[in-house]
This record gives structure tokens, sequence and C-alpha cells, in this order.
């Protein structure tokens, strides 16, 4: 069986513009979730009034402006999630050092980069131009700054890559299946290098509605925006929406080796389940999430006691946490597994950038990927209390402070909306 790993990584997150500033802010267990008061009007309706969002400014300090990343043409014809998409490509590749120019190598790299929503501003600002003004008012970029798959399209035609092109768009579990997926296209040989991963930016006060409307939003903090996302914490009430992007380049080991290139990680297994259960709701076992995890440590050949880290889907709902940690403790616990549920070191990186939905699996598999590669657990913010009820909520859910431990193997967990599942075990490269 071929081999995949992990040469280079490149995102976007309300922490930061890039990875070296993303990471460092992340470890200092600072928050990138802020207000949404300012942004006028429809925001100031609802019950939701905060954020994950991407800091503005220069790219020198960590921050984001378009045109550090983008031709003005480029940015012209884009998304914002496809911008973010593009900037992401660009620093998995710098990183990577993948920089292919012969026909061979362009043919045998592809990219998978999906999005949850895709363009909801494009949507809705057309929408409301054509019904007042009618056809006159459809740009000819209306289709183009659509369409969910142009994220991988822009990156493909920007960098001519040949090989496989692809979007995944499953919910809040996007990103991972993007990464899973291309990983299988490694293996089975449709490609030796891919590009992939997930991007989302929908911080539109329609999203946040309906978002709101189907109980999912953290409400009771708009005037504490950086406590509002506490996963795994007694008090957590919802989620809280975010915005960026993630991509990581993948490559088949000989390839890799053979150029030399940096390795983070290798992707040892990949598990897909669904709870067929419900469209939003968690069945109450966590039993999607258990079969995902399962089903990644039997491809990696993993037994649950080698698991050092699992960095959890825990948006921060009820719910939500309380599935996916009994789940944990589940596959954890026993037989094959560990003595003592806190032995299980388990955290949510939402504390500190919100929910990315779409992009939500890839960021968090790069905060996987750097955990296995530095030695140290990302905190989980905002965790004073864990449970309820605390009896149930035993695990080292690395509260607050980053914690350093060595970590050989790990899961990433993305969970999303019509109850599909996935899980991604990473490992150190031996
Ligand atoms: C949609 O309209 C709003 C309000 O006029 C504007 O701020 C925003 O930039 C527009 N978005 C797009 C994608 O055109
Ligand atoms: C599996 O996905 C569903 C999607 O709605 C999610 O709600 C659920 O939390 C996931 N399963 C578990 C047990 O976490
Ligand atoms: C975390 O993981 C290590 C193994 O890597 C384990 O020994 C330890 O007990 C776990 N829990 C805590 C609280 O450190």
């Amino acid at each position: 069986m071929r081999r995949v790993v992990v040469t280079g990584l490149g995102a976007i997150t309300p922490l930061g513009a890039g990875i070296k500033h993303t990471w460092r802010r992340l470890l200092a267990a600072e928050s990138g979730i802020g207000s949404l008061a300012s942004r006028g009007p429809p925001f100031e309706t609802l019950p939701s009034r905060v954020a994950g969002l991407v800091p503005l400014g220069s790219r020198e300090v960590g921050c984001w402006q378009a045109k550090d990343w983008l031709h003005a043409s480029e940015e012209r014809q884009m998304a914002l999630f496809a911008q973010y998409a593009i900037a992401a490509a660009q620093e998995a590749l710098d990183d990577a050092g993948w920089h292919p120019t012969s026909q061979e190598d362009l043919e045998a790299t592809g990219v998978t980069i999906g999005s949850g929503i895709g363009n909801l501003d494009e949507a809705y600002n057309t929408s409301v131009a054509f019904h007042e003004s009618g056809y006159k008012k459809v740009s000819p970029l209306f289709v183009p700054r659509l369409l969910i798959n142009l994220a991988a399209g822009h990156v493909s035609i920007k960098y001519g890559f040949k090989g496989p092109n692809h979007a995944a768009t499953t919910a809040c579990t996007t990103g991972l299946h993007a990464i899973g997926d291309a990983s299988r296209l490694i293996q089975f040989g449709d490609a030796d290098v891919m590009v992939a991963g997930g991007a989302e930016s929908c911080i539109h006060p329609l999203a946040i509605a309906g978002f709101a409307k189907a109980r999912s939003l953290a409400t009771e903090w708009n005037n504490d925006p950086t406590k509002s996302s506490r996963p795994f914490d007694r008090q957590r009430a919802g989620f809280v929406i975010g915005e960026g992007a993630g991509v990581v380049v993948l490559e088949e080991l000989e390839h890799a080796k053979a150029r030399g290139a940096p390795i983070y990680a290798e992707v040892k297994g990949y598990g897909l389940s669904s709870d067929a259960h419900h469209m939003t709701a968690p069945k109450k076992n966590g039993e999607g999430a258990f079969l995902a995890m399962r089903q990644a440590l039997k491809h990696a050949g993993i037994k649950p006691s080698a698991i050092d880290y699992i960095n959890a889907h825990a948006t921060s709902t009820v719910l939500g946490d309380a599935a996916e940690n009994t789940a944990v403790r589940t596959l954890l616990l026993g037989n094959e597994g560990k003595q003592h549920a806190s032995e299980i070191n388990v955290s949510s990186t939402k504390g500190a950038v919100g929910h990315l939905l779409g992009a939500a699996g890839a960021v968090e598999a790069i905060f996987t990927m750097l955990a296995v590669h530095h030695d140290i657990l990302p905190p989980t913010l905002n965790l004073d209390c864990a449970g309820d009820p605390p009896e149930e909520f035993d695990c080292n859910y690395v509260p607050q402070t980053a914690q350093r431990r060595a970590v050989n193997a790990a899961l990433t967990n993305s969970f999303g909306f019509g109850g599909t599942n996935a899980s991604l075990c990473l490992a150190k490269y031996k």
C-alpha cells in the first residue's frame, strides 16, 4: 500500500493569516473571537453577535488583506472563501517546496478543496438585485463566484495542476473529508501529490439567522465574545460561527523522500460513518463518532491505547460535545484501550477560533499535525469546569493552557449536519 505523508501546511484563521501566527497564538491561549455588534443593523437584531473573524491588516503582522496574496483581477473573480483557500494553498505549497513545472509532475498533482456553504453573500446580493432591478443587475461573474468547487478550480488554474480536481461539500465535515479523500486518491495512484482542505466565509446575517433558528449558536456571551466558545465546559450553550481556510499538501511517501521534503506527519487511517439518525442532532451514545474513529484506527492498525491525543470536533453545543465525549470514552477505555479516562488527552481548538464550518476539519487536522510534529497539545479555551455530569467528563481536556506531551499518534474528528462523521488518524512518520 502506498503511504501518504503531510509535507506542507497553510491556514487563514481567526488567529491570523498564516500558520506561524495562528499556531503561536493558539498555544498562547489567545482567542480569535470578537463581536459583530459594530457591523451594522442586520447583525444587531440577531441573537448571536459573536464570531471568529480573520483579523484584517497586513500579511507581515499575520493579518489578512487580499492584495497581499492575490492580484486585483483574481480578487474580483473570487468569493472570499476561495480567496482564503488560494492563500492557504499558496502557503502550503511554499512550505512543501512543491512548485512543479514538468508535464509529468503537473499531471501527478491534484486538488480537493471544499466549502460547506460557499458564497452566501453573492447569492444574497444578486437575489436582491435581481428581484429589484432584473436581468441587467446580474454579474457575468455571478456563477463563477458562487460555485463551491471554484476554490479547487482556481488553485489548479493558478498552478497548472492537472491531476484530480474535486470539492467535497458535507457541511462541517467538508475539510476533513477533503483531506481524507485526497489521501485515498494518492494511495490508489490517481495522484502523487494532493493539495487538500476546506474554506469558509459566511459570516453573513442570513447564515447567522439560520443557525440561530436551528438553535445551534451561542447567544449568552454577546458582551464577552472571547468567553463564548466553551467546548466541554458546563456552561457551553452553542457554537460560535467562524471563517477561514486550511490547506495541506499530501504526498506519497517515496515521492516526498526522493525530493527531501519536510514531513510533518503520516496519514495512517481515515474513517467515515453516518449516524443515520437526525438532520442536526447527534445520537446520544455518540455512535456515529465512535464508528468513524474505530474505522480510522482499524485502517491505521493502531490500538486505542496508542492514541496520545484527540482533536475533538466539540463545537461547544450541549448535546454534540456530550455525544462525542461518550464516543471517545467508549473507544479509548478498557479492552485494548486506556485504564483510566484521565489518560485520555482530548482538546477542542474551537474554544479559540470558533466553528469554521467547512474549513473546520482542515484547520483542525493541521492543528493535529502540528501537535504530532511538535509534541504539544493545543488547549481548550474557556474550560472552567467540564460537564455535565462531571463524572462523565473525566478526560484530560487540556483546559486553558497547552501541555507538552509526546504525541506519536492522534485522531482528529469532524461531524456535520445530516449525520455525517469522519475521523483521521495521524502519526509521527517513522
Ligand atoms: C453585498 O452587499 C453588501 C451591502 O451592500 C456589501 O457590503 C457586500 O460587499 C456585497 N457582497 C458582495 C459579494 O458583493
Ligand atoms: C455525527 O454527525 C452528526 C451530524 O449531525 C452530528 O450531529 C453528530 O454529533 C455526530 N455524531 C456524534 C455521535 O457525535
Ligand atoms: C495524556 O497522555 C499521556 C500519554 O501521552 C498519558 O500518560 C497521560 O496520562 C494523559 N493524561 C494526562 C492528564 O496527562
